[in-house]
């Protein structure tokens, strides 16, 4: 333990000056950048001929430019499939409790008739689906007045810095939150159409994007963006979930045309895997299991089920046989630690990942690149200078991130903190630790802000490891004091309706912590910010003028350029969650989207911020 925290102080010694300290100091900020001004001492007052002359630029997005060449990644999916066990391909229908024809097809164990009976056996709650569209719409091209730029703000970036040729600048969504037709085309239930038990509105609409795909696209082609990363739905894939059972043809279908959509588009796409919308067999039918307070994480995603590794394996074969060829950017699981249940679930994430990396290099002969995504709003010590502070926050960011990051980036055993804290974990042998090790080419992140740490107990180290043998302690699993203020009590940044603060200096220092610790390069694979109140505003024309949303992204984006720059770490891409308002695993109340969506209508409508952080990386590429 005491070995594991000399590195960690060595790692912080490393990137102490980028650490925010708190002096205290009276008297006037400086301005360095006045030093050498003239003396102002008497201003010269004058009539002069009074003329209007205020102006504003019109400027006008630039669409990302089609495409003139096309890049692959691996083999033709004719050539890939035989590296796999042999796949039929079937389809369903659309699930509709309503009807009273029932399948006959009852001896065949993936028929209609089973099919309706997983749908049946979710009995998804309050389901409706007073969808707008049952079939793909054709996209149609941006009229120019959609495209003009709003007024800029008065204070704003004045760097000099550009993003590196290679930078990946994009948007993120996940399925589950944006396509809706969720019984539809062979789609079976997922953990999220069961989630939320209660009476807040369901999400089986969304924001139609299976439908609505092209035209998703085509507006984001003519904002200028050129990443879009997106999550494939498991249960459209293959909706009996387990190896050796039938993939679905539309499902397989919808994800082949949409990224073929987004490449004639001049964009380019990176594939999520599993992003919470585990297939509900893992449960076996039991879905109280659903609803239970898993012991690591927020929700019991299923992982630990003894099934799960095979099959999350067989599904990520039949995915990328299929569409390895197009997709450069891989990312196996989205923030497994929150929906993780135990040590079992963590183990086979870790496994099942591995086991992905080895297939699509070695197997599959992939040249693209293959990630995982993590969550952890990073943990600073609430005094920089109080090594018991520097361990609470070393235990924090540890816990939830070397937990997997140790074996998967640099082939060693779990940390402490979680050693200490999930006494049911399993341990990883010398052949296990070679086998994961180095099966990642970047660390994805999403860091949407930051929170001050410090031992449940002030100054007490033994307060971090009393808790972590007590589940019933309310500071576990974390074991530490979180607060989001600083010594002084203000607020550590400007704060959002949710959890989200605007910390971007501390951004930076994260992206030191997570390059310095981890060694490999970094992609920000979410990040984004609820305006408070956003939704609640009247006018539509009050909900496109989002400048806080503004000030977070510029902000955060000029730290990125600073880390780049002044702190040599590789940081390979960022991704603005989310492109569109969507679901956020409950309700439409947080809004973290760059457009408004009509829940009525599903017309969307760009939001300011979306045009300031496509022209702040358009200016500085
Ligand atoms: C099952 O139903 C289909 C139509 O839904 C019908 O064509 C078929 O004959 C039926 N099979 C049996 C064995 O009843
Ligand atoms: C089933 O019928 C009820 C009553 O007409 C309706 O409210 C509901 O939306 C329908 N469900 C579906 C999935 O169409
Ligand atoms: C939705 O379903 C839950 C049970 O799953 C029920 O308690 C609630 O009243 C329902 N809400 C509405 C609006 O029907
Ligand atoms: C794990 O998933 C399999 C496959 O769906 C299921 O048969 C089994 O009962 C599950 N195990 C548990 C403990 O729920
Ligand atoms: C369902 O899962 C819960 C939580 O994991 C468990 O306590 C319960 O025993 C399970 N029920 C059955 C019938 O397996
Ligand atoms: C665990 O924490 C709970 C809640 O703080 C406390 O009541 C209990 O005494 C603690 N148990 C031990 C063994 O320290
Ligand atoms: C956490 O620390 C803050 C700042 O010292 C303190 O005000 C607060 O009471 C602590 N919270 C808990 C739950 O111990
Ligand atoms: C959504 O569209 C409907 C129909 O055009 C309109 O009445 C409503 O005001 C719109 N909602 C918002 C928030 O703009």
């Amino acid at each position: 333990m005491w070995l594991s925290m000399i590195s960690v102080l060595a790692v912080l010694a490393i990137t102490i000056n980028a650490q925010q300290q708190y002096i205290t100091t009276t008297g006037p900020s400086p301005r360095t950048q006045c030093s050498t001004a003239a003396s102002w001492s008497q201003p010269n007052y004058h009539f002069a001929a009074f003329q209007y002359s205020m102006s504003e630029t019109i400027r006008v997005a630039t669409s990302v430019p089609a495409p003139t060449t096309t890049s692959t990644y691996a083999a033709p999916p004719d050539s890939l499939t035989s590296l796999i066990p042999s796949i039929s391909y079937t389809t369903w229908g659309k699930w509709d409790p309503n009807t009273t024809a029932s399948a006959n097809d009852t001896d065949n164990p993936y028929g209609n008739a089973a099919w309706t009976a997983l749908w049946e056996a979710a009995n998804p709650p309050n389901f409706t689906e007073q969808a707008l569209y049952s079939t793909t719409v054709e996209p149609t091209a941006l009229p120019t007045s959609e495209l003009i730029l709003p007024p800029a703000d008065y204070f704003g970036p004045t760097d000099c810095y550009q993003f590196p040729k290679e930078f990946m600048f994009g948007v993120a969504g996940s399925a589950s939150q944006i396509e809706g037709a969720t019984a539809e085309e062979g789609k079976s239930p997922s953990l999220m159409d069961v989630l939320v038990q209660d009476d807040r509105p369901k999400a089986y609409v969304t924001n139609e994007n299976y439908y609505l795909y092209k035209q998703e696209i085509e507006r984001l082609a003519s904002m200028g963006v050129k990443y879009y990363s997106f999550s494939l739905a498991w249960t459209r894939i293959l909706p009996f979930a387990l190896p050796g059972t039938p993939v679905n043809q539309e499902g397989l279908q919808h994800y082949s045309d949409l990224i073929d959509f987004v490449l004639a588009k001049g964009m380019i796409p990176t594939v999520t895997l599993l992003h919470f919308d585990t297939p509900l067999q893992f449960f076996a039918g039991n879905l109280t299991a659903t609803q239970e307070p898993p012991l690591i994480g927020y929700v019991n995603g299923g992982y630990q089920n003894e099934t799960f590794i095979d099959a999350f394996v067989n599904y990520a074969q039949i995915a990328m046989t299929h569409y390895a060829d197009r997709v450069p950017v891989w990312f196996t699981f989205n923030e497994p630690l929150l929906y993780s249940s135990d040590g079992k679930s963590i183990n086979n994430v870790i496994k099942a990942h591995a086991q992905v990396y080895h297939f699509y290099k070695e197997t599959l002969g992939g040249t693209g690149k293959i990630s995982i995504k993590f969550n952890d709003n990073f943990g600073v010590p609430r005094d920089p200078s109080n090594p018991n502070d520097v361990y609470a926050a070393d235990h924090f960011n540890s816990f939830q991130l070397a937990t997997f990051c140790n074996p998967i980036f640099l082939g060693i055993d779990y940390p402490d903190s979680y050693k200490q804290t999930v006494p049911d974990y399993i341990t990883l042998t010398a052949e296990d630790l070679a086998y994961i090790g180095g099966t990642a080419d970047y660390l994805g992140i999403d860091p949407y802000t930051a929170t001050v740490v410090a031992p449940p107990v002030p100054d007490s180290i033994d307060s971090i490891l009393e808790c972590t043998t007590n589940s019933s302690s309310p500071y576990s699993p974390y074991c530490v004091n979180q607060t989001l203020s600083n010594p002084a009590g203000w607020n550590i940044g400007y704060r959002s309706q949710s959890y989200v603060y605007i910390t971007p200096t501390y951004l930076r220092l994260y992206l030191s912590y997570l390059y310095n610790t981890f060694r490999k390069p970094v992609i920000i694979t979410e990040f984004g910010f609820p305006v408070f109140a956003e939704a609640e505003k009247v006018d539509l024309s009050d909900q496109l003028f989002d400048t806080p949303r503004s000030i977070y992204y510029l902000s955060y984006m000029s730290e990125v350029l600073k880390s780049i720059w002044e702190d040599g770490v590789e940081v390979a891409g960022a991704f603005a969650w989310s492109f569109a308002d969507n679901w956020e695993f409950g309700d439409y109340d947080a809004h973290f989207g760059l457009q408004t969506v009509n829940r009525t209508t599903q017309e969307r409508r760009f939001k300011k911020s979306f045009f300031d952080l496509v022209d702040f990386v358009n200016t500085r590429s």
